[in-house]
Order: C-alpha cells, then sequence, then structure tokens
C-alpha cells in the first residue's frame, strides 16, 4: 500500500498537467452524454456499482444514441460506442489502430501472463499465427466426443444428486467443473477429474472460485483512481506492479502462478511425446507444441510464452463457457416450453440419422432452435460486458445512425485525437433496438430464425459486427475471440445432452438473479450476495 500510495502521490501533479495539455486539443466537447458526477470518478462509480450490468448503458443509448461522450477517472473523456459502424470500423477496419488500454493489458499480464489475450502488433500477430491451427472447424470437431464424455458425465453426476423426483442445484458449481474437464481433454489430453470429485479439493477450481466477485468487483476508490492513471506510467514502470500488496492483483497472480505450475508439468511430459508421434496427437498442446516448432527461430514462442498461451487457454476456455451456459440455463428454466421445443428437435434428429450415436458437429449444427437459444443466450447476456480501447492516432470515426450534439446539430462522423479512451459496449450494441428490433431487451430465440423486420436486417448484414450471426459477444476483428467456434461446439453438446435428459425450472419461491459488474458478467441472487457466485434452478428427470 505504501508504494502505492508514494506513485500515486508523485503521479497527480504530473497527470494534472497532462490532462490540461490534452484538454488543449478539445475533443468530445461537441457530444451528449449522461451528466459527469464527479472530475474524479467521472461515470466510473455509477458503471461500477450498477445493480445489474448494462441497465445504466442501455438508459443512456435510448437517452444520448449510439455514440456519447462519458466521464473517465481524472476528468478524461470517454467514447462509449455502440453504434455498428463504428465498432466495424474501431474492431475489424482499425484493426491494430486501436490496442487495448494499457491497464487492460497490464492487469490482464497478471492474470494469464503474455500470452494471447495481453499481445499486441506484431507481438500478437505472431502469437496468434501459431495459435491459428489449434482453432480451425477441422481441428475442433476432433474435440466434439470429449465435450460429449463431459457432458454425459454430468448427467450422470446430477442424476445422482436427484431424490424424490426434483433437486435444487447451484449450477455455477457444476459447469466449471465440466468446463475445466473438458479445456483439460481438449487443450491438455489431462484429466483434471473435476467432475468426478464434486467435493474434493481441485486446486485449480478452489483459486478460480469467486475469482471475479473477490478481486474486481465493487472497487475501492483508491483502486479506481490508481488503475486510471496505468495508461499514463512507463511500462518499464508497471511491470513491476505486479507486487503490490492489492487484493486484485494478488487474486489474479495467484491464478496465473499456479496455471504455470500445471502448464509446466504439462510441457514437460507433452513435449517430446507431441514431436515424436508423428502428429497424431490432436490436444491443443500438441498442435501448439507441433505448430511453435514449425516456426523459425525468431517466430518461436519462447517458453514462459508457451505458458502463458495455456493459462490463457485455461482461463479463457473455461469460465467463459460455464458462465454462458448457467445464462442459458437459467432463461431456459423461465421457459420450459422451450426446454420441450430442443427436446422435439433432438428426438426428430435422431429419428432422421436413424441411431442412438452421438450427435456429429453438421448434425449439432443442423438443430435451428437449439442453436437459436444459444445465440440469443450470448446476446442478451454477454459476459465481458464491455471492452476498453484506445485510440493510437487521431482519426475519424464513422456512424450508421447519425447523433445530435449538444448545440443540435446532426454529427455522422465522430473525429477523435490519439489517446482518446474508448468503450466498446458489447452488451448495449447486443440490445440496440435499431438492429434487433423493438424487443431487443427481451428473450426470444425465434429472432434467430425468422428473416426479421426487412429495415433492420438489411441494416445488420450492411454493417454485420462480431465474429457469427452479428452477435458482438466474442467481439471482432484481429482481436476477436480466437475461441469461439471451440465455444460453440461445447455448448451445443452440453446444452443436448442436458435437455435429452433433464427438465429444468426455477426453483419455487421465484428466482432473482442480478448481473454484476466484476468485469466478468457474473451471477448473484439479489439480497443474497454474501452467499458468492450461484445460480439455482430446480432439475429433475426427463421422463
Ligand atoms: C462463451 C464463451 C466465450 C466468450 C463470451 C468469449 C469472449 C471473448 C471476448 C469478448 C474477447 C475479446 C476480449 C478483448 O478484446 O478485450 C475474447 C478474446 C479471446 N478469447 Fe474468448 N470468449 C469465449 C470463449 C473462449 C474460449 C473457449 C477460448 C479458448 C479455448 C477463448 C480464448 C480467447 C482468447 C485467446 C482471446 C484473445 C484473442 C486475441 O486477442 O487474439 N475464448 N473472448
Ligand atoms: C498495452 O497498451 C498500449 C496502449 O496504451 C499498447 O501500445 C501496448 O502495445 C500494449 N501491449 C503491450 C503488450 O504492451
Ligand atoms: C420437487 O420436489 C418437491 C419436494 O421435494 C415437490 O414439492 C415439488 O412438487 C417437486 N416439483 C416437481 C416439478 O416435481
Ligand atoms: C454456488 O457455486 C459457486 C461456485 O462454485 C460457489 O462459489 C458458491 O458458494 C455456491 N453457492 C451456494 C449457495 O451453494
Ligand atoms: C449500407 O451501406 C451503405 C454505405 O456503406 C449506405 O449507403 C446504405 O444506406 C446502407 N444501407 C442500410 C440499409 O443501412
Amino acid at each position: 500500500m505504501l508504494s502505492a500510495s508514494l506513485v500515486l502521490l508523485v503521479s497527480v501533479p504530473l497527470f494534472t498537467f497532462y490532462v490540461l495539455y490534452r484538454r488543449g486539443r478539445g475533443s468530445l466537447k461537441h457530444l451528449r452524454g449522461p451528466p459527469v458526477p464527479s472530475w474524479l470518478f467521472g461515470n466510473q462509480r455509477q458503471l461500477r456499482f450498477q445493480a445489474d450490468v448494462g441497465d445504466l448503458e442501455f438508459e443512456w443509448v435510448r437517452e444520448y444514441g449510439e455514440v456519447m461522450r462519458t466521464g473517465g477517472c481524472w476528468g478524461i473523456d470517454q467514447l462509449l460506442v455502440a453504434d455498428p459502424r463504428a465498432l466495424q470500423y474501431i474492431l475489424q477496419g482499425g484493426g491494430y489502430h486501436y490496442p487495448k488500454r494499457a491497464e487492460m493489458n497490464e492487469s490482464t499480464r497478471h492474470l494469464m501472463g503474455r500470452g494471447l489475450v495481453w499481445a499486441s502488433g506484431s507481438v500478437h500477430q505472431r502469437q496468434r499465427r501459431i495459435l491459428n491451427p489449434v482453432f480451425t472447424a477441422q481441428q475442433l470437431r476432433t474435440f466434439l466426443p470429449q465435450f460429449q464424455q463431459c457432458a454425459s458425465r454430468l448427467t450422470q453426476k446430477w442424476k445422482e444428486q436427484i431424490e424424490n423426483g426434483n433437486t435444487t442445484l447451484n449450477v455455477s458449481r457444476w459447469l466449471p467443473r465440466l468446463t475445466l474437464d473438458a479445456i483439460g481433454d481438449a487443450a491438455f489430453d489431462y484429466h483434471f477429474g473435476a467432475l468426478d470429485d464434486p467435493d474434493g479439493k481441485n486446486e485449480l477450481l478452489e483459486c478460480l472460485d469467486n475469482l471475479f466477485a473477490d478481486s474486481t468487483l465493487y472497487p475501492s476508490k483508491f483502486d479506481m483512481l490508481f488503475r486510471a492513471l496505468w495508461d499514463h506510467i512507463p511500462e518499464s514502470v508497471l511491470k513491476c506492479f505486479e507486487y503490490l500488496p492489492n487484493k486484485e492483483i494478488h487474486r489474479f497472480r495467484s491464478f496465473k502462478v499456479l496455471a504455470k505450475r500445471v502448464a509446466a508439468q504439462l510441457v514437460r511430459e507433452k513435449t517430446t511425446s507431441a514431436l515424436a508421434s508423428e502428429a497424431t496427437s490432436r490436444d491443443v498442446m500438441s498442435v501448439l507444441v507441433r505448430s511453435n516448432t514449425a516456426q523459425e527461430g525468431k517466430r518461436m514462442l519462447d517458453e514462459d510464452e508457451v505458458l502463458s498461451q495455456m493459462a490463457t487457454l485455461l482461463l479463457g476456455g473455461h469460465e467463459t463457457i460455464a458462465s454462458t451456459l448457467g445464462w442459458l440455463l437459467y432463461e431456459l428454466a423461465k421457459h420450459p416450453e422451450q426446454q420441450q421445443t430442443i427436446r422435439e428437435e433432438i428426438k426428430a434428429l435422431r429419428m432422421k440419422v436413424g441411431s442412438d450415436a452421438e450427435f456429429s458437429v453438421a448434425e449439432l449444427d443442423s438443430l435451428p432452435f437449439t442453436n437459436a437459444a444459444i445465440k440469443e443466450s450470448l446476446r442478451l447476456h454477454p459476459i465481458s460486458p464491455t471492452i476498453n480501447r484506445i485510440a493510437d492516432r487521431d482519426d475519424v470515426i464513422p456512424l450508421s445512425t447519425p447523433i445530435v450534439g449538444t448545440n443540435g446539430d446532426q454529427i455522422s462522423e465522430v473525429a477523435i485525437a490519439k489517446g482518446q479512451e474508448i468503450m466498446v459496449s458489447i452488451c448495449s450494441y447486443n440490445r440496440l433496438t435499431s438492429v434487433w428490433g423493438a424487443d431487443a431487451h427481451e428473450w426470444n430465440p425465434k429472432r434467430f430464425l425468422e428473416d426479421r423486420d426487412e429495415k433492420s436486417s438489411a441494416q445488420a448484414k450492411n454493417t454485420s459486427v462480431g465474429v457469427f450471426s452479428n452477435l458482438l459477444t466474442f467481439a471482432a476483428g484481429v482481436r476477436g475471440c480466437i475461441g469461439w467456434r471451440f465455444a460453440m461446439i461445447e455448448m451445443q453438446a452440453v446444452l443436448v445432452e442436458l435437455m435429452d435428459n433433464f427438465e429444468l425450472r426455477i426453483p419455487e419461491g421465484g428466482l432473482d438473479i442480478q448481473r454484476l459488474p466484476a468485469g466478468m458478467m457474473i451471477p448473484m441472487i439479489r439480497g443474497k450476495m454474501h452467499e458468492g457466485v450461484q445460480m439455482p434452478l430446480q432439475i429433475s428427470i426427463v421422463e
């Protein structure tokens, strides 16, 4: 804390000069936006303490349009962006001109090391080239049987828990076990055994339990002000922050240290066999090792990069899918008739295929409502609701829908200065009425079935964003999620298995789930925050 305070003391005067200098360049003054309650905190405390992630942004978008000026800490303007064309420009067109903010890439380094989420510019390009072979459709198809086996082990475990016809289970406890086993099998050819031993102490799961709730949720005032300065502190100094006595940094680092230790052991076991066995091992680790050794010297990942990559995939490929599945099951529990639709689709497909064998990826893709429900859950509950970027040069951002400026003028493009901070509002885009129609805020999987309202679908096609189905949930462009297809296949396999075996209901007495803002969107029961992350659903076996 002492060193942190010192840094703050030195930084404040320097920073004030910087802000005054920047102010001189003018910038977003002509844009409208929500009232900024405080110079020091801007709108940040409102955002980080809102009851349900996104509610504030949704209200602002209704009021001020799809692009607006909001307040960051220390009097700095942030551009909140939900406009399709602007998003396309920043994420897809802009390529590497809109890097992540230094604050972001530093805390990513604390959490996952120097892996793909952290890397930027040419380092990112090099890492992504090496990782791409792991995520081709052809490679991912080979993981499906492993996902299906994990899903059927979950079925077994749930059936053991059910007495007298039904039981209420905390699915937030079970799903990460499933997804950890799945990423273990697929990525590392290593059996974590998290499902088989639900009460056992799995070191990784224990470290991950409530990770974001304990570290990132409801930051202190000091933390907010301190972190906002990181974007203006030289990288050489930032590197030392990893050792500051700070709750979030400590929690993040403890995951990284543990994940790298697990990875190091696996690399030792794998490297020889991956190279020896003539390219037969299909797990991510073996493909990564092969892909890496195929590069020339300077292009290769060094050992720390390989371990960081593993820590990155372990976290990126597990927590994300578990929470997304949790929200999906929650929505389906609220709509039992839709579960029935999914069951009927599965039954019809079985008849068509004419066997009880597990489905292939192409067969899973052919289930219309099942896939629509997965997409709708991704749309309505993006677990990464906002991502931050910074402009690396002066630029002009085009808009789909003009906004009205402070002086009443129509604005159809926004000029920004180098260093402009940008909030990419994934959750707002996913609920724009201009893209999704008047019921954008409601759960309605059918929207992915029908060719909806001509105008809005034409516009969506024109400026489609994201990696698929016009969803921004996996971000987009060169920094878009590399694991989206991996996630889709795993979610399809799990959903089909669960719907085939169980009926889900909201527990008696109702369930008031709150979407908490912890960087990742986490579910808790309103009024029961002390019980931590949870999603209790009533589960019975399908007759
Ligand atoms: C439903 C599941 C998932 C969601 C919603 C999701 C979401 C995202 C988002 C929003 C980003 C961009 C982050 C940013 O720009 O700040 C991202 C990047 C990334 N995701 Fe995912 N993800 C999911 C599953 C996965 C899986 C299964 C893996 C790996 C097996 C994975 C690995 C990554 C990696 C490595 C990146 C960094 C990509 C890059 O910068 O080149 N994700 N993800
Ligand atoms: C971190 O963020 C800055 C943007 O402020 C960027 O220029 C830098 O390259 C980023 N990445 C790394 C790995 O340092
Ligand atoms: C679930 O079990 C409880 C008693 O354990 C019973 O009251 C309730 O009706 C059951 N619900 C369903 C849907 O079977
Ligand atoms: C639900 O599961 C999560 C994740 O394992 C756990 O942290 C939490 O304590 C559980 N909540 C309850 C009420 O069982
Ligand atoms: C599609 O984009 C073009 C230019 O990029 C624009 O002129 C046209 O109006 C757009 N159409 C719709 C329906 O938004």
